[in-house]
């Protein structure tokens, strides 16, 4: 059985005494039947490096460059995160795609430099509302995991993490139905599992968009929900905390 994980997108948000408060009351939690791990801004990393320090608890970063080193001004190599002590990455979240104009193409190149890097690139699919509406999710996700599986190929496939982040339900309260997150979670197993069907069954695959402690069992209680990727609620260390033990109680 794959094991659950919990995520938590901190965005640009948090500061160092309320990232410590925080961190305090996440570092005693049980990872024995779900993973955690909290992806701060890159100022707070070390922090959060140093106060998770012999705890379950896992830090990543947000966003990476996809070239090792050079002039390349103010970029952040995978190589960079991990020296310091991260062991994830985020690749591909919405927000890099829209607002900064990441291609699928510079998606998958940034998970092949997470990989050569040591880290577990988490790698962000999903569609708009818009595409949800025209009938289009399948093919906009069909073509993001396409240029990953073609770029990456199956060794970054190896050590990823996928998300699958619709982008009507980031930030907006709305939420995936089961169901709609079922439905999803198993198309991208499949388009997996035409590359590598052993590696498909193993890989976790986290549904993050307005995840709360109030709809996170439902939603880990679906067969290819491997657990979630947060936002809002990880910034709240008792919601987080519930979340979590949905993910560690859940079928
Ligand atoms: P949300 O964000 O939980 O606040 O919707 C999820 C994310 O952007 O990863």
């Amino acid at each position: 059985m794959r094991k659950k994980m919990v995520a938590g997108n901190w965005k640009m948000n948090g500061g160092l005494a309320s990232n410590e408060s925080l961190l305090q009351q996440l570092r005693s939690v049980d990872v024995s039947r779900a993973g955690m791990v909290v992806f701060p801004p890159f100022p707070y990393l070390q922090q959060c490096v140093d106060h998770a320090a012999g705890s379950g608890l896992e830090i990543g970063a947000q966003d990476l460059s996809e070239f090792e080193n050079g002039a390349y001004t103010g970029e952040v190599s995978g190589g960079m995160l991990a020296e310091l002590g991260c062991r994830y990455v985020l690749v591909g979240h919405s927000e890099r795609r829209t607002l900064h104009g990441e291609t699928n193409e510079q998606v998958a190149r940034k998970a092949v430099a997470a990989h050569r890097a040591g880290l577990v690139p988490v790698v962000c699919v999903g569609e708009t509302r818009a595409e949800r509406e025209s009938e289009r999710t399948e093919a906009v996700i069909g073509s993001q995991l396409a240029a990953l599986l073609g770029v990456a190929g199956s060794d970054v496939l190896a050590s990823a993490v996928l998300a699958y982040e619709p982008v009507w339900a980031i930030g907006t309260g709305l939420t995936a139905s089961p169901e709609q997150a079922q439905e999803v979670h198993a198309f991208i197993r499949t388009r997996v599992a035409a590359v590598d069907a052993s590696r498909a069954s193993t890989l976790q695959i986290l549904y993050g968009g307005s995840v709360k402690g109030a709809n996170a069992a439902t939603l880990f209680a679906m067969p290819d929900v491997d657990g979630g990727l947060v936002g809002g609620a990880s910034l709240v260390a008792t919601e987080f905390l519930e979340i979590h033990r949905a993910a560690a109680f859940a079928a």
